[in-house]
C-alpha cells in the first residue's frame, strides 16, 4: 500500500514542492501511524519553503531540504506501535508537526498527541492546531485581556488576524484592525473598525478615535515602525504583543533592543513577543488546556474559522502560491482525497 507527500526539494518557489510516494508501513515502537484527514497551510511554512525569512519557532535543522512541510494537521490514529496505550485506533488527533504535515498518513510520536473530539470539522480543526492557539495565547496569557479593553491587531486579515477578531469579540474586546481594504468587510463582520494601512496612518486614526489612548497592539508583522507606532497609541499600563516572523536576524536585533530598551524605561508601557516554543520546549500544559478550551468553542459553534480555500494535500504548490499571492483572507487547508 503506498501513500503521497509533498516535499520540498529545495528552498525555493513554490515549484520546489514535488509529490513523492511511500510505502506504508507498521508504526515502530511508542508511535502511531495518523490518517491525515487535513493540514493548515500556515505563513511559517512559506519561510520554511523560501528560507528567506527567519521564523523563530523553526528549530533551523528541521527545514532542511529535502522535507515535508506542514506545521499543523488533523487525522485519525489507524495503527498503534508497541507499547502505545495513551489513544486508541479510530481516536482524532491533532499536531503540531511545524514540520511533515503535508502527508496523507503521518508517522509521530505517541506522545505529541493534542485530543480532539470526532464532532468538529476537520478542516476547522486544522486551523486551531497553530492559528487559533496562536491567537488564543496571545490575547489570554500574555496580554492578559479584559472585557471593555480596546486592541487594534496589525494583519487582521490574515489566518492569525482573523482568529484574533473573533476571539477578540468574544472576549468582548473594542477592535480596530490593520487590513488591506478590499478584506475590510471581514473585520466589520466581527465588530472591527477597519484601517486600511496602504492610505491611512494607523497611528494618526487611533489619536483621533481613541484620545485616551488603546490597551494593547496584536502585533502580527513584528515591523520595527508599526511596533513603534503601536506603542505611541498606547495608554499607560497597555502592551504591545508581537508574534509575527521579524523576517531576518537584522530585524529581529531592533525588535529585541525595543523589546530590552520598552522594558527598562519607565513609561508604564510593556512590549512582550510571543512564540510557540514552549510547547517543544517546556510545559505541554498551558497548550492542552487552551486547545481543550479552543475545541470547546468550536464545538459549541462560538468560533467559526475563516476558510478561503481547501485544496488536496497533493496540490500543496497551488497553495502556497495563493497564500503567497495575498487574495486569501483566514485560511488555507488542504485535506485528504476524497475531502477534497
Ligand atoms: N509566534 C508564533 O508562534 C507564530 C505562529 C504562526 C505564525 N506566526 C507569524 O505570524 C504572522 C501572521 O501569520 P498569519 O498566518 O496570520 O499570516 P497570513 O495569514 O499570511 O496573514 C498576514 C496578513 O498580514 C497582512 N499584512 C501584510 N502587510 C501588512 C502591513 N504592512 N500592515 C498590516 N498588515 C499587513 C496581510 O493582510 P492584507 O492582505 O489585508 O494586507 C495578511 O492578511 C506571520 O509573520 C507568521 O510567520 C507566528
Amino acid at each position: 500500500m503506498k501513500y503521497r507527500s509533498v516535499i520540498a526539494t529545495r528552498l525555493g518557489p513554490p515549484e520546489v514542492l514535488q509529490v513523492v510516494e511511500h510505502d506504508l508501513r507498521a508504526p515502530t515502537p511508542g508511535e502511531v501511524r495518523v490518517r491525515v484527514l487535513a493540514a493548515s497551510v500556515s505563513r511559517p511554512d512559506v519561510s520554511n519553503r523560501t528560507g528567506e525569512t527567519l521564523y523563530t519557532g523553526t528549530p533551523l535543522a528541521k527545514n532542511k531540504p529535502p522535507f515535508v512541510p506542514g506545521y499543523a494537521i488533523i487525522g485519525d490514529v489507524e495503527a498503534l506501535g508497541e507499547g502505545v496505550e495513551n489513544v486508541a485506533l479510530g481516536d482524532r488527533v491533532g499536531v503540531l508537526t511545524i514540520v511533515g504535515g503535508y502527508t496523507e498518513v503521518l508517522y509521530w510520536s505517541s506522545d505529541s498527541l493534542i485530543p480532539v473530539p470526532t464532532s468538529v470539522d476537520p478542516v476547522d480543526a486544522a486551523t486551531l492546531i497553530l492559528n487559533y492557539i496562536v491567537a488564543y495565547q496571545v490575547l489570554h496569557r500574555v496580554a492578559k485581556v479584559e472585557a471593555g479593553d480596546i486592541a487594534l491587531i496589525l494583519g487582521a486579515s490574515g489566518g492569525i488576524g482573523t482568529a484574533l477578531l473573533q476571539l477578540g469579540q468574544l472576549a468582548g474586546l473594542k477592535l480596530y484592525g490593520l487590513a488591506s481594504r478590499r478584506k475590510h468587510g471581514i473585520l466589520t463582520q466581527y465588530g472591527a473598525t477597519p484601517i486600511d494601512y496602504h492610505t491611512q496612518d494607523f497611528v494618526e486614526v487611533l489619536r483621533q478615535a481613541e484620545p485616551g489612548g488603546i490597551d494593547v497592539v496584536l502585533d502580527g508583522m513584528s515591523r520595527v515602525n508599526s511596533i513603534r507606532g503601536g506603542l505611541s497609541v498606547l495608554r499607560r499600563g497597555g502592551c504591545v504583543v508581537s508574534f509575527g516572523d521579524p523576517g531576518g536576524f537584522p530585524a529581529l536585533f531592533r525588535m529585541l533592543w525595543l523589546f530590552a530598551t520598552t522594558n527598562l524605561l519607565p513609561n508604564g508601557k510593556s512590549y512582550k513577543l510571543y512564540g510557540t516554543s514552549p510547547y517543544f520546549l517546556g510545559d505541554k500544559r498551558p497548550f492542552l488546556e487552551d486547545w481543550a478550551t479552543l475545541f470547546k468553542l468550536l464545538a459549541d459553534g462560538q468560533i467559526d474559522p475563516v476558510i478561503s480555500e481547501t485544496l488536496p494535500i497533493i496540490e500543496a504548490a497551488q497553495a502556497h502560491r495563493l497564500l503567497e499571492g495575498g487574495s486569501v483572507t483566514g485560511n488555507v487547508v488542504l485535506v485528504a482525497p476524497g475531502l477534497a
